[in-house]
C-alpha cells in the first residue's frame, strides 16, 4: 500500500488494551458493512465500485473528456456538495490549486452553482467572455437550488452563443439514471448524460461520472485513480486492526471521541490538499454528524495556519485530535538560496531543500501538539499521484462507513440538510409553504 498509518504519537493517549477492547466493535461494524445489513444499506454501491464500475460509461467519460478538451477553452462544472467537492479536490491535489493559471493544453475549469452568491456567478460569467465554453451540470436530484439556478444561466448563455443545436454538443449532464426533472429535460434536449448510481450517495460519488468526467477533462489519468481505489478495496478486507490501517483509523477516531476528543483536524503541509480536506470534511461531517453525535471535521494547511490557528491547537480547549497527511514525495524540490549579507540570519538553511525544512517543521509541530495534549495520527503517503490518491479516497470512504457504524449512526443519510432548505423555500414563497412562511416571518420580526 502507498498509504501507511503511523500511530506512534498516540502512545500517550491510547493504550494497547484500548485497541484490544474495541476490536469486537470494529468486527461488528465491518460485518454490518460487508453483509449490507446496516442502516443505509441501499447506499453501498461505492464499496465494490473500484472493480464493478460501468466500463461502457467509463469509456464514454474518456471520449466526452476528449471532446470537451478539443472544443472548449473553459469547462464550467455546475454542482454542489457531493456533486462538486470530489472533482475539485482531485484536480487541485494532482494538478494545482492554481490549475487555471497553469500553462497547459487542457481547458480551464471553473466551478459554479456551489453557492448563492451573485458575485461568484458574475465572476465566472465574466471569465467566460470571448471564450469557447462547455458545461457539465451534476445533480443527482436535479432539483437542488444552487446548481439549478447556475444551469439556467449557463444553458441560456450557450444557446445564445451557439444556438440550440450547438449548445446540445456542449452540455454534458450527470444525474440520476432514470428519475428526476434534469434527466427528463436532458433526454428531451438530447444532451449526453452520465449516471449518478442509485446506490451511491453524493459524498461517496467522486469515483463515478460525478467526479471522473471533470477530472478526466483536467488531463488526470482516471484509470490510475480507479486502480488505486481497487488496490485499497482489496487490501482492507481483514477486520483485524493490527493489520488493517483503514479500520484502525476508524477505531482510533472512536476511542478518542469517547475520551472527549470531538474535533478532528485534518492537517497537511501542502496547499494543494486544501480542497481534498474540504471533500473529507463533507464525507465525515455529513456521514457522522447526526443524532446529537459525531466528531466535527476541521482542516488546516500548515505551516500557513500555524500562524493563525496554531495557537488554538497548541493551547486552546483540549477537544481535538489531528490527522496529519505526510506525503513523502510531492514531485517538487526547491533549494534555499544563500544570501551573502545573511540579513535574516537564515544562512544555516542555505542549500537545503525546502522539503527538508517542511519535514522538520512537521516533526516539531507534531511533538509540540502531542505535548500540548493533542493526539496525532500520521497518514504517510509515498507520493502525489493518481494511484495513491485513489487509495486515499477509498481509505477514507471505507473508514467513514465503519466509523459511522461504530458510532451508532446511519452514515449514509443526511436528514439535517433538509431543515435549512425548507425554511429557505418557505421564506422565498415556494408554493405549498405558505403557513410555514408566516410562522418563520413572525419569528424573524419578533
Ligand atoms: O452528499 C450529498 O448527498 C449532498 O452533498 C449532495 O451531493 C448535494 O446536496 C447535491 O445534491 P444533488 O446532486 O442532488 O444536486
Amino acid at each position: 500500500m502507498a498509504i501507511k498509518l503511523n500511530d506512534k504519537y498516540l502512545s500517550s493517549f491510547i493504550s494497547a488494551c484500548e485497541y484490544e477492547n474495541i476490536q469486537a466493535e470494529v468486527n461488528a461494524a465491518a460485518k454490518t458493512l460487508r453483509e449490507k445489513s446496516g442502516a443505509g444499506n441501499a447506499f453501498l454501491g461505492w464499496v465494490d465500485l473500484p472493480d464493478n464500475y460501468d466500463k461502457e460509461e467509463f469509456a464514454r467519460i474518456k471520449t466526452a473528456a476528449k471532446k470537451i478538451q478539443d472544443s472548449c477553452d473553459v469547462l464550467i462544472v455546475i454542482g454542489i456538495g457531493g456533486s462538486y467537492l470530489g472533482a475539485r479536490a482531485v484536480i487541485e491535489f494532482l494538478k494545482s490549486p492554481l490549475y487555471n493559471n497553469l500553462n497547459k493544453k487542457t481547458p480551464d475549469i471553473y466551478f459554479a452553482g456551489n453557492s448563492i452568491s451573485a458575485g461568484a456567478l458574475n465572476e465566472v460569467l465574466a471569465l467566460c467572455e470571448g471564450r469557447d465554453i462547455c458545461v457539465n451540470v451534476i445533480s443527482k436530484s436535479g432539483t437542488t437550488t444552487e446548481p439549478a439556478v447556475a444551469f439556467r444561466v449557463f444553458r441560456t448563455l450557450l444557446e445564445e452563443k451557439y444556438g440550440k443545436e450547438g449548445a446540445r454538443e456542449r452540455i454534458f449532464v450527470t444525474t440520476d439514471r432514470a428519475k428526476g426533472t434534469l434527466k427528463q429535460f436532458s433526454t428531451d434536449a438530447g444532451y449526453e448524460t452520465f449516471v449518478v448510481p442509485d446506490d451511491v450517495g453524493g459524498r461517496f460519488s467522486v469515483l463515478t461520472a460525478v467526479g471522473l468526467l471533470p477530472i478526466a477533462v483536467a488531463g488526470i489519468d482516471i484509470d490510475e485513480l480507479m486502480k488505486g481505489a481497487a488496490s485499497a478495496s482489496h487490501t482492507y478486507m481483514d477486520a483485524d486492526i493490527a493489520k488493517n490501517d483503514c479500520y484502525r483509523y476508524a477505531a482510533i477516531r472512536n476511542i478518542l471521541y469517547r475520551k472527549g476528543k470531538n474535533v478532528e483536524v485534518m492537517a497537511s503541509y501542502e496547499p494543494f490538499s486544501a480542497m481534498f480536506s474540504e471533500w473529507w470534511k463533507q464525507l465525515y461531517g455529513e456521514s457522522e454528524g447526526k443524532d446529537q453525535k459525531g466528531i466535527f471535521p476541521a482542516s488546516v494547511v500548515f505551516s500557513t495556519d500555524l500562524h493563525s490557528l496554531g495557537q488554538f491547537i497548541q493551547d486552546g480547549t483540549r477537544s481535538m485530535f489531528e490527522t496529519v497527511i505526510d506525503i513523502a514525495d510531492t514531485g517538487d524540490t526547491f533549494t534555499i538560496p544563500n544570501d551573502p549579507a545573511n540579513i535574516d540570519g537564515l544562512n544555516f538553511l542555505s542549500g537545503m531543500d525546502l522539503n527538508e525544512v517542511k519535514r522538520k517543521a512537521m516533526q516539531g509541530t507534531i511533538l509540540a501538539h502531542v505535548d500540548g495534549g493533542v493526539p496525532n495520527i500520521l497518514l504517510e503517503l509515498d507520493a502525489r499521484n493518481a494511484f495513491t490518491l485513489g487509495e486515499l479516497i477509498y481509505f477514507f470512504e471505507l473508514a467513514c462507513a465503519v466509523s459511522g457504524y461504530m458510532l451508532g449512526v446511519n452514515p449514509f443519510d443526511q436528514p439535517g440538510v433538509e431543515s435549512y432548505k425548507k425554511n429557505m423555500f418557505a421564506l422565498l414563497g415556494k408554493p405549498g409553504y405558505e403557513e410555514m412562511k408566516k410562522a418563520l416571518e413572525d419569528r424573524l420580526e419578533g
